[in-house]
């Protein structure tokens, strides 16, 4: 059989995933044609043609998408920070705008030496991971209460370290328990979390409702059960001068500055806005000893 264009077979993935309503169509279909030639998106124009094994499955992750699964469950890896992580069914998506926080978190551990980190609700582990990769002096935990998504981070930790990362430490735990690791209350430098926040019954694509798993995105009480008792770990956990970051629904602008108040010995509550302009986490700064 004849070699084919590679432009046109995205042209085509593009006019399906326009039709079947899939945000940002053109991307998608250069990103799951890299995926299947193996290179980066930035080499497709060197491509001019492909041979049909390789529009044959295209075509094939083009169905799968047009049908709304994520795009990260058909080429496998997410990305956080530096980092790439493993996902698929049975674990959260990391999403773009978690780097932001990432961030915050980095900055706030500059100039600190082996810092404590706790990341609650790992999912994947990628938050714990990307902030190990950039901070091998770090000591990184990172826990979950669900058994695939702790499978997940399992994978995905063994991958760091054979990448010659720092190990971190991958738990099992409720971030509801009042005493989950209370051995470390008043020793840790920073708490990053991205728990469920989203008020149920709230409409979401289907990528979303579909495909990450209800319980890390999905809380109870308008979407603030699990991170009211995040803040309450915060406070008990940080070393003055330690810090919190929480991601939100961007419903939440107020209710969790307002959670993080209710809290004396954090100050210095900000709210911060994603790329997009929308308001996506809160931070607090742990106080001098009380
Ligand atoms: C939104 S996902 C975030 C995953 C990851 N931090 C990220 O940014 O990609 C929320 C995670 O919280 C976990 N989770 C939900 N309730 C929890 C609880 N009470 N204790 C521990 N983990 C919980 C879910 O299993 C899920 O993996």
């Amino acid at each position: 059989m004849r070699r084919q264009p590679l432009r046109l077979a995205i042209l085509e993935a593009t006019r399906i995933f326009e039709e079947a309503g899939v945000p940002s169509p053109r991307v998608d279909a250069e990103l799951l044609a890299a995926h299947v030639l193996g290179v980066d998106r930035g080499s497709l124009p060197l491509i001019p043609l492909v041979d049909p094994p390789v529009i044959e499955a295209l075509r094939e992750l083009v169905q799968q998408r047009a049908k709304r699964v994520p795009l990260q469950h058909l080429t496998g890896v997410a990305t956080m920070g530096r980092i790439d992580v493993a996902v698929g069914p049975g674990v959260f998506v990391p999403r773009p705008e978690t780097e932001l926080m990432l961030q915050w978190g980095l900055d706030l551990l500059e100039g600190r030496t082996g810092p404590v980190v706790m990341d609650l609700c790992t999912g994947s582990g990628a938050l714990a991971l990307a902030l190990q990769h950039e901070r091998p002096d770090a000591q990184v935990y990172a826990v979950d209460n669900d058994p695939q998504a702790l499978a997940w981070a399992r994978h995905n930790a063994d991958r760091r370290v054979e990448a010659g990362d720092t190990p971190i430490k991958l738990y099992s735990g409720d971030v509801t328990d009042p005493r989950l690791f209370s051995e470390l209350d008043g020793v840790v430098d920073l708490v990053l979390c991205n728990p469920p926040y989203v008020p149920p019954n709230a409409d979401l694509p289907p990528e979303v409702l579909d495909h990450d798993p209800p319980q890390a995105v999905f809380a109870e009480d308008g979407g603030l059960a699990v991170i009211r008792h995040v803040v309450s770990a915060a406070a008990r956990l940080l070393v003055p001068g330690g810090g919190v970051a929480i991601e939100h629904d961007d419903s939440h602008a107020s209710a969790v500055p307002a959670l993080l108040k209710t809290r004396t010995v954090l100050g210095d509550v900000r709210d911060h806005h994603d790329l997009a302009g929308r308001p996506r986490f809160a931070t607090a700064i742990r106080g001098a000893a009380d």
